[in-house]
């Protein structure tokens, strides 16, 4: 790999753990993990679906009509109270264990996070997580109101930290960001956290990982 300027971080999945989002599916259904995974690839869907469009809504309008898909797909029936209460779920997330020590080790250089989340609810997972001293910036789609794997996004890495992207390290345990990341021109790290086969796109990760602590410095 080429030398380092700067560090880009998928929030989602990657430094963010939403296994609380999976828990808090409880309060309506027997199995929420089935809740929690439609509801995620909706989510994602819904995003593909409104970048092609050209019809933008925030993440959070995004994420919480796809809870309401999901919720009338699998059959469920839930209070107003009770929708409210899953998507604060999204608001108060913990991070993976080991992404303190990690970001802590990159100190020096740059670190962001470039993320589908609209900007209140990035800060919101920054503040519960307990990143806000480990991150010099917080970058949201939202300033080119369309979402990954859009190059528009992407460009927002090289634009906000002054470092061309084939100097920039991008870190995403998503494959198809990882993709996304690749064909842009970043140097790309997958955190592979579930052992899940590489996504069939034609560009593949520069590193596969499966903890943020094993980054390249
Ligand atoms: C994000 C989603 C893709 O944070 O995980 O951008």
């Amino acid at each position: 790999m080429s030398p380092i300027r700067g560090y880009v971080f998928d929030a989602y999945g990657t430094l963010f753990d939403v296994h609380s989002v999976v828990e808090a599916g409880r309060v309506i259904t027997g199995d929420p993990v089935a809740l929690s995974t439609m509801w995620r690839q909706k989510q994602l869907e819904y995003t593909w679906l409104r970048a092609l469009m050209g019809t933008y809504a925030d993440f959070w309008v995004v994420t919480e009509a796809a809870l309401r898909y999901t919720i009338g797909r699998l059959g469920l029936t839930a209070s107003e109270a009770q929708v409210r209460q899953l998507m604060e779920a999204y608001l108060s997330l913990a991070c993976f264990p080991e992404v303190k020590a990690a970001l802590r080790q990159l100190a020096g250089r740059p670190r962001a996070v470039l993320s589908n989340g609209a900007p209140s609810m990035l800060a919101a997972a920054v503040t519960a997580s307990g990143l806000t001293a480990l991150l010099e910036h917080v970058i949201s789609v939202d300033r080119v109101k369309t979402y990954k794997p859009s190059p528009l996004v992407y460009a927002l890495g090289p634009e906000t930290l002054g470092v061309s992207a084939g100097e920039l390290l991008f870190v995403s345990s998503n494959g198809w960001d990882v993709a996304g990341a690749k064909a842009f021109g970043y140097q790309v790290v997958w955190c592979n956290r579930t052992g899940a086969p590489e996504e069939e796109l034609g560009v593949r990760p520069d590193l596969v990982i499966d903890s943020l602590e094993k980054i390249p410095r």
